[in-house]
């Protein structure tokens, strides 16, 4: 095992059980309705593709690709849209996929982006959420998990690109 890979906290057995809650909740929302699911590139794919195959209202697919970290663990503050929709938003019932809420600063960026492209509804569905009690963090419509406030890695989220392909979502874990 690498030793990089700490502690699992979310197994990939309590994820797809999660995920079907989830699935199930959004297709009686949008009863009726198409949802564009938009997800943030690279880290929600998993989640997304995931959670698209157990929603049973019509869908459409887009992405966007963000930049808020670098190769770091620490915030930068600054968020680059890297890649904008394909789709047009105007008029569509929005879903944002996002891997993890942790400052919020990256959602709240995304979301005021696509607000003002008049979606008819826009919401936000996120597969973690980090506990930091003293930040005023935009929160998500539907969340798949909190999680202490810790480096997380696995099931599209990574430390320099790795780990995305875990299975489960572990606490990172720096060797020296
Ligand atoms: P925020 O803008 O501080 O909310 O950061 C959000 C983005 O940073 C996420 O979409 C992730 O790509 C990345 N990120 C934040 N926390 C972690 C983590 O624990 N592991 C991996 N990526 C993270
Ligand atoms: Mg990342």
């Amino acid at each position: 095992m690498n030793p990089e890979i700490g502690e699992v906290l979310i197994s990939g057995s309590q994820i797809k059980a999660r995920i079907a809650e989830l699935g199930a909740l959004i297709s009686a929302d949008y009863a009726g309705k198409e949802v564009l699911l938009v997800g943030v590139l690279k880290g929600a794919i998993m989640f997304m593709v995931d959670l698209a195959r157990v929603i049973t209202v019509p869908l459409v697919i887009d992405f966007m690709a963000v930049s808020s970290y670098g190769t770091s663990t620490k915030s930068s503050g600054i968020v680059r849209i890297l890649k904008d929709l394909d789709e047009s938003v105007e008029g569509r019932h929005v879903l944002l996929a996002e891997d993890v809420i942790d400052s919020g600063l990256t959602l709240e960026y995304v979301k005021a982006h696509l607000s003002a492209r008049n979606p008819a509804s826009l919401k936000v569905v996120a597969f973690l959420q980090k506990q930091r009690p003293r930040a005023e963090q935009a929160s998500a419509d539907y969340l798949g998990f909190e999680i202490p406030d810790v480096f997380v890695i696995g099931y599209g989220l990574d430390k320099g690109e790795h780990f995305r392909n875990l299975y489960c979502v572990a606490e990172y874990r720096p060797i020296d």
